[in-house]
């Protein structure tokens, strides 16, 4: 059911207490920037909210860690690497291991979770959030690639929602709630005015050169992204277009959109995020900043909006937009993105594991760049598929498909394009 348009939003809280999960990382980071500049805004009398940060959650970035302990006295900590050094950090805050972000979901019980991990490690407590009824501004988009069906059914039982903080979705989302009011948060059915959503890609550092001249790109010259400053993971992705493959599917479960409702155009100035096309065959484009604060910002304060501390974009120095479309044998994970949504069950979660994989291998310098899409294609035609429909379940998968993509990466013939 669309939101009723004429239904105020509520008033905004006086306080919002936020767990930050992979706070040491580029979102995180950038959260916490965000965070502390709209308390300011409040202490100046500028914002109705202020945000007390409850917990902060690292890999093992412990003296990172540390210092943002030290900004947030009262923060419960959680560093996920058991064999991660400690030091600086206070004992009795502190909970370690794997499950560190779903205890630390579970002990604090915040308003609202920022899902900033890398990879399936956020699964788990994007999962426990959303069974605790509690609303997540979400970036850790391999959450829902993985474990789409758990989460959405968590959210849609519990009644949270998912403020999404990648840009292009949080885009999407903004055009959304100027058609269905300004209640509308994801997951939700299709909205019935939707005609086809459009979401763009930069085209990364390799837009315009051909799959033999980027078969053996470096690692540096992978991850030297032309518009974004983002973690080594998401920055290779962006370089395959697999992180616009991995929005795609993201895209399908925060908004119910099927397959031929999405598709995905190479934008190279980045200044257009998503493009929604009506029924009645009008076109909303939703334009920012290349600056994630923007989107952070937007979910922290939804549905409210306060100043922002970015750079305003300026059209007439960026000039011109383009817009072209994705060659599909150029960049194959496009296609891999629509056949996973259209076949459901354990593909989103063997398409996220397969690339984990490869991707980590390209970064040791185990496989060419050239390699990485190969690898992800022939993982998901070697899957037995079946039903993701428990934690579980998309773990179990998740572990056999890097299992046969570690072989592929092994074999000196099989991922060979
Ligand atoms: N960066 C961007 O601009 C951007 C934009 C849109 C969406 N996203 C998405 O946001 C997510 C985070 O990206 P990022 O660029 O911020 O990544 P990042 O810079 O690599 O940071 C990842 C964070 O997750 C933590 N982490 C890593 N492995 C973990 C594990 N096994 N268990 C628990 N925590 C773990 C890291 O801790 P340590 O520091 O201790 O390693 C760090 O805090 C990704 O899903 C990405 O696709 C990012």
């Amino acid at each position: 059911m669309p939101a009723d348009p004429s239904n105020p939003a509520p008033p905004a809280p006086a306080i919002l207490r936020v767990a930050i999960l992979g706070s040491t990382g580029s979102i995180g980071t950038q959260a916490l920037d965000t965070i502390g500049h709209l308390n300011a805004l409040n202490a100046q009398g500028r914002h109705p909210t202020r945000y007390e940060v409850v917990a902060l959650c690292a890999h093992e970035s412990a003296s990172k860690l540390a210092q943002q302990s030290g900004v947030h006295p009262g923060a419960a900590l959680g560093l996920c690497n058991p064999a991660a050094d400690q030091s600086g950090l206070s004992p009795a805050l502190l909970t370690r291991g794997q499950d560190a972000p779903v205890r630390l979901v579970e002990d604090t019980r915040p308003d609202l979770v920022i899902g900033a991990i890398v990879g399936i490690a956020g699964l788990s407590s994007t999962l426990r959030a959303a069974q605790l009824g509690i609303n997540i501004a979400l970036a850790n988009k391999e959450s829902l690639v993985a474990g789409g069906k758990i989460v959405t059914d968590a959210l849609f039982q519990s009644g949270a929602k998912i403020y999404p903080v990648d840009s292009e979705h949080a885009g999407l989302w903004q055009c959304l709630l100027s058609l269905e009011g300004p209640q509308y948060a994801p997951p939700s059915a299709p909205p019935e005015s939707i005609r086809r959503v459009t979401l763009t890609a930069s085209g990364g550092p390799f837009r315009g050169r051909s799959l033999a001249e980027v078969q053996d790109a470096t690692v540096e010259q992978a991850l030297n992204h032309p518009t974004w400053t983002m973690g080594k993971k998401v920055s290779i992705d962006s370089a395959t277009l697999m992180n616009k493959a991995l929005e795609l599917v993201e895209a399908h479960w925060l908004f119910g959109l099927s397959a031929d409702q999405l598709d995905a155009v190479i934008h190279p100035q980045s200044t257009v995020h998503a493009i929604v096309e009506t029924v009645d065959g009008s076109v909303l484009a939703h334009m920012g900043p290349t600056d994630m604060r923007c989107p952070i910002q937007h979910a922290l304060t939804h549905p409210h909006r306060a100043t922002s501390q970015t750079r305003p974009l300026d059209l007439t120095a960026i000039g011109s937009l383009d817009f072209q479309p994705v060659d599909p044998l150029r960049f194959p994970a496009i296609n891999m993105a629509q056949e996973v949504i259209k076949a459901g069950s354990s593909s989103g979660a063997v398409l996220n594991a397969a690339n984990e994989a490869a991707v980590e291998a390209f970064l040791k310098k185990q496989i060419a760049f050239g390699t990485i899409t190969a690898i992800v294609q022939n993982t998901l035609e070697r899957f037995d598929h079946c039903p993701a429909d428990s934690l579980e379940s998309v773990l179990g998968i998740h572990a056999q498909a890097r299992a046969i993509a570690t072989e592929l990466i092994n074999s000196n013939t099989a991922a060979t394009p």
